[in-house]
């Protein structure tokens, strides 16, 4: 697989209208939308679109998505041969890969399609008696919540949620607050690496190790760390990590891994239980057995990851380390930008950024009720501005935020777009 760029989607855009739609001139600013990075044409998002939510789905590069495809046509020239008899070998070279890469013995780890399944697998695994207690934050997920909402529903048990602030000052607010909501009931901590909402990064290796410290399992819901920053998991040392491949490492969408320590290995139970139960393979672990078999469907974005994570890591010159710190200082100099134009103040301090910002609206989009399923102001965004950013709601009282990501493929001048769409839509 090369790492050059295909021939590219059409030149003709439905966003070449958008063109400064009612934007005021600015001195020096741009008439339409920005340039992108240099690494824009690497990725298939559609032409003047200014894609600021990597966020939410992650966008997979024209190269992978070019393996993906020879991997498909391959496994229908052959089903059996792909999907039986070389399934497990093509399946390792991608698992050592990705355990190599978050710091795991590939014994240890296992795909699944996405962190919701993974986070389904452990919960549910869960052999919890009335009383019980689960903790989590306000700042989860909310898919991830009702799994555990289900479960202790099911079990007579009680789900506690630490209230993290946000605006927060320090990373110590956070292990307070977590650590407020433990008791000698507490059985397990559901704790997110980067939340979903406020895009903050927990001090997940001090949480777990005061967590495990007081005999809580700790499971980390890690959907957008993997590319975002780097992974030690054997030092970390949770009872449980999953973590997405298809947001920040680009990988194929239903790329994702689970990782369990050895003595909560044989607790565990996939989301989907399939053949591995009673079918032992040569050379893999009965964990593995359970995992790498969820019943026929698509495995190409499984196989992917591996070279989803070497390619990446060939854009720059300084690999994934160069990376994590050019996404992270992009993300930071879009806060300054639109803080400093807004007269805002950070939520939260600098180091507790990834590679993205979470950052109140300005006031005339407070106090509006919800209508319908996505925002109308940020359907405007889009569709008058080609603008693709993530609108969200937390707290109490509710505030109204949005949510900017940074990847390769974006530049600083994307945001001063977003910061003057943001006035006039
Ligand atoms: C913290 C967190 N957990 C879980 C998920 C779910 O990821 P997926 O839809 O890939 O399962 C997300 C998605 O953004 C997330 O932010």
């Amino acid at each position: 697989m090369k790492g050059k760029p295909g021939p590219g989607p059409p030149a003709r855009s439905r966003f070449r209208r958008v063109r400064a739609a009612g934007l005021p001139p600015e001195s020096g600013a741009p008439e339409g939308p920005p340039a992108p990075s240099r690494f824009r044409r690497f990725w298939a998002l559609a032409p003047g679109t200014v894609f600021l939510n990597h966020g939410s789905f992650g966008a997979c590069p024209r190269a992978i998505l070019q393996l993906q495809a020879e991997l498909r046509a391959q496994m229908e020239a052959e089903p059996v041969q792909f999907l039986w008899r070389r399934y497990d070998e093509r399946l390792e070279v991608s698992r050592a890969a990705v355990a190599r890469f978050v710091g795991a013995e590939a014994r240890d780890v296992v795909f699944v399609t996405n962190a919701t399944t993974g986070v389904n697998a452990v919960v549910r695994s869960l052999e919890l008696r009335r009383g019980d207690q689960l903790l989590t934050t306000n700042q989860d997920y909310n898919a991830c919540r009702n799994v555990l909402v289900e479960t202790v529903r099911r079990a007579g048990a009680r789900l506690v949620v630490a209230e993290v602030p946000f605006p927060v000052r320090n990373a110590e607010q956070v292990v307070e607050a977590v650590l407020r909501g433990v008791n000698p009931r507490t059985r397990l901590a559901l704790i997110d690496h980067v939340t979903s909402p406020t895009a903050l990064v927990l001090p997940v290796s001090r949480l777990v190790r005061e967590l495990e410290g007081r005999g809580v399992a700790t499971l980390v819901d890690g959907a957008h760390a993997p590319g975002m920053t780097p992974l030690d998991l054997e030092r970390l040392g949770a009872a449980y990590y999953t973590g997405n491949l298809h947001k920040w490492v680009c990988a194929p969408k239903g790329a994702a891994f689970l990782w369990a320590r050895r003595d909560k290995q044989a607790g565990l139970q996939p989301a989907v239980i399939s053949h591995g139960n009673n079918t032992p393979r040569p050379g893999h672990g009965p964990f593995q057995d359970r995992f790498d078999w969820p019943g026929t469907f698509d495995p190409t974005s499984w196989l992917c990851a591996g070279e989803a994570l070497a390619w990446l890591g060939r854009r720059l010159p300084g690999g994934w380390e160069a990376l994590y710190r050019r996404n992270h200082l992009l993300a930071v100099q879009a806060r300054r930008l639109l803080c400093q134009r807004w007269h805002l103040e950070p939520p939260c301090p600098e180091e507790m950024l990834g590679a993205m910002a979470t950052l109140p609206l300005p006031e005339r989009f407070q106090g509006r009720p919800r209508n319908g399923k996505i925002d109308a102001e940020q359907l405007r965004l889009y569709d008058q501005f080609g603008i693709e950013v993530p609108f969200l709601r937390f707290g109490r009282p509710e505030r109204r935020y949005f949510r900017l990501s940074a990847h390769l493929y974006n530049s600083l001048a994307e945001y001063g777009w977003l910061a003057r769409a943001l006035e006039v839509v």
